[in-house]
């Protein structure tokens, strides 16, 4: 496995994280939520946060919130998340939360003082590695997703989310919109990777966001005859995983005959999952994403169609189930040309990846600062920035905080 290329020097949180949740398998990293990587991150940023002077709490949901200065409402927020996808980057949540803290130091040291309170927000579970809903701490939060539900949802080794914070010592019947956290947020600013090849393309080191891709996740179970892959002659068989393989050319085709859109299957399982046994059910996971609501819903509705039509080819059925729906996004036209401004001038450029500032923009102003990525990948071990460019970051974020407190 080669070791994630991180940011030096300046940037050492990066470098003081890089062996918290390695990934064997894959290389990058793998850290979800409440497991021991997720818990060690937290404690990292507790200690940076207090070598700060800064004052740490968790809320209901199990954000971790830093204050410099008073806590109080209508503050200045600005913030990432810790967690990974499996196998991810070094750099996407926490290059957002190495920066703040940096900003934050950079401030300190310069003598500058916040005239409004400030706070460093870490989202919990933003990409929904453990629990399969993304921005699950900013969706709990605003209310976007019901406390129950939340409850009980379920990981892949059965442990309900009910169970997983009682763990953590963070008590269940808590979890749920939280009207007190969100009336601490006057705005929210998130410094991100960019994950694509935007920032390359526009020859710039940072921009800031415009807008997010509406999109979901939906589980899609086929169910066949489970049997013996000896015994069983081929015309004879009711296969899910052949259900599942002609569904997922299906998805690729419909997404590629609707301009724009975006359909991945990314994660499947297989029900018993034997070399030697013809499943009986397999489920796949769709994460489809389009620029307008209304397309994203339609491809989904096309992709059914597809789906239901593969897994009568195959004598199977199959079931479309929505996981998670988010709707697109327009960032806050105001603040986004506000830190335009104070970055003099920098591009705006939008975004496919969802993001926690995404979900708070329905409740209140929030804005992101994109960081270039030269490789162009993301959600992997090859994600990058240079460290010219994450210095640039830096700097953008204490430009816009210094003009905002
Ligand atoms: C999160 O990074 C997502 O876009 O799924
Ligand atoms: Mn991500
Ligand atoms: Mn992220």
């Amino acid at each position: 496995m080669t070791a994630p290329a991180t940011a030096h020097g300046l940037l050492s949180g990066l470098d003081e994280i890089a062996e918290i949740g390695r990934d064997t398998r894959r290389g990058g990293y793998s850290r979800h939520l409440w497991q021991p990587a997720d818990l060690e991150l937290r404690d990292w940023f507790a200690e940076r946060a207090v070598r700060l002077g800064l004052d740490v709490e968790i809320d209901r949901n199990g954000n971790t919130w830093a204050w410099w200065g008073p806590r109080g409402d209508d503050a200045i927020v600005v913030g990432s998340h810790l967690d990974s996808v499996p196998g991810g980057g070094a750099y996407d949540g926490p290059l957002g939360v190495v920066s703040t803290l940096d900003a934050i130091a950079r401030l300190q040291a310069s003598g500058f003082r916040p005239t409004r309170p400030c706070a460093v927000l870490v989202f919990a579970e933003e990409e929904g590695s453990r629990f399969g809903i993304a921005c699950l701490g900013s969706r709990l939060m605003t209310g976007a997703l019901d406390a129950d539900q939340a409850r009980a949802l379920i990981d892949p080794e059965g442990i309900s989310l009910a169970a997983a914070a009682s763990a953590v010592g963070i008590d269940p019947a808590g979890l749920g919109e939280d009207p007190a956290a969100l009336a601490r947020i006057g705005l929210f600013v998130e410094l991100h990777v960019e994950q694509g090849r935007g920032l390359i393309d526009l020859d710039s080191p940072v921009a800031v966001a415009s807008s997010i891709l509406a999109h979901g996740r939906w589980r899609i179970t086929f169910t066949g005859e489970g049997n013996h892959a000896g015994a069983t002659r081929m015309a004879d068989r009711r296969d899910p995983m052949l259900a599942a393989a002609r569904s997922m050319l299906g998805v690729r085709d419909a997404a590629v005959a609707s301009s724009g859109s975006r359909a991945t299957i990314g994660r499947i399982e297989a029900v018993p999952g034997g070399t030697n046994v013809i499943s009986s059910q397999v489920a796949v996971w769709l994460d489809a994403r389009a620029a307008e609501d209304a397309a994203a819903r339609d491809l989904v509705t096309e992709i059914e169609a597809r789906v239901a039509e593969a897994a009568a080819a195959e004598g199977c059925t199959a079931v479309v189930a929505e996981e998670s729906w988010s709707g697109a996004v327009a960032f806050d036209p105001a603040l986004r040309d506000r830190l335009v401004r104070s970055l003099d001038g920098v591009p705006t450029l939008p975004t496919g990846a969802g993001h926690d500032a995404g979900v708070l923009s329905s409740r209140r102003p929030t804005a992101m600062i994109f960081v270039r990525n030269p490789t162009g990948v993301s959600h992997s071990p090859e994600e990058f920035a240079t460290l010219d460019d994450c210095l640039a970051g830096v700097d953008a974020l204490e430009r816009v905080l210094r003009e905002l407190l």
